[in-house]
């Protein structure tokens, strides 16, 4: 073999440990980076805590003219209440069922609110009358803005003693309407 093929063949693997060298040096400068980075986006991860938004309790709800007489059901989904409009009064029943907490439903053409966990009944105005349910549902408090609307804070309820006793009027339990 002559002189010139030696060296070649010596400097090509002298290249090959070279590159097999970086190879692996790459591999461990991308397993310290993989780390920082996983490290610093756990770091990362305490700024977003997982936070649960719960849906406002204090919201509009319209003007007592959009309620007609009776139930209206159309906010049971999004707020879970039911607003009941009477000749003078305008009220609005949170709707949970006193027994367990669940959700009834209301039965236009039995004029009542009925619970399907354990058949619990109401009447229009939150009153138990059948099932085991112990006590009314709750009222939500009402307020008139200044523009007229309704405000309603499903945060502040009222118990039947509370909604009894109340006179009425531009903020409580009912809106005199
Ligand atoms: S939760 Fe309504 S009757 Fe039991």
């Amino acid at each position: 073999m002559s002189e010139t093929k030696k060296a070649e063949k010596k400097k090509a693997g002298k290249g090959d440990v070279e590159v097999g060298r970086l190879t692996r040096r790459k591999v461990v400068w991308a397993g310290v980076f993989g780390y920082l980075g996983v490290m610093l986006l756990g770091t990362m991860r305490f700024f977003f805590p997982r936070t649960l938004f719960e849906p406002k309790t204090s919201f509009r709800i319209g003007y007592p003219v959009d309620f007609g007489l009776g139930v209206d059901t159309k906010f049971q989904q999004q707020y879970r209440i039911w607003v009941v409009r009477e000749a003078a009064s305008l009220y609005v029943i949170y709707a949970r069922c006193t027994h367990l907490g669940c959700t009834p439903d209301w039965k236009e053409s039995e004029r009542k609110f009925k619970c399907p966990c354990h058949g619990s009944g109401f009447d229009m105005q939150g009153v138990n009358f059948e099932g085991p349910a112990p006590r009314p549902m709750a009222r939500c408090h009402l307020e008139l803005t200044p523009d007229g609307q309704i405000l309603c804070d499903t945060a502040r309820l009222y118990e039947r003693k509370d909604w009894d006793r109340s006179e009425g009027g531009k903020s409580g339990p009912y809106l005199t309407v």
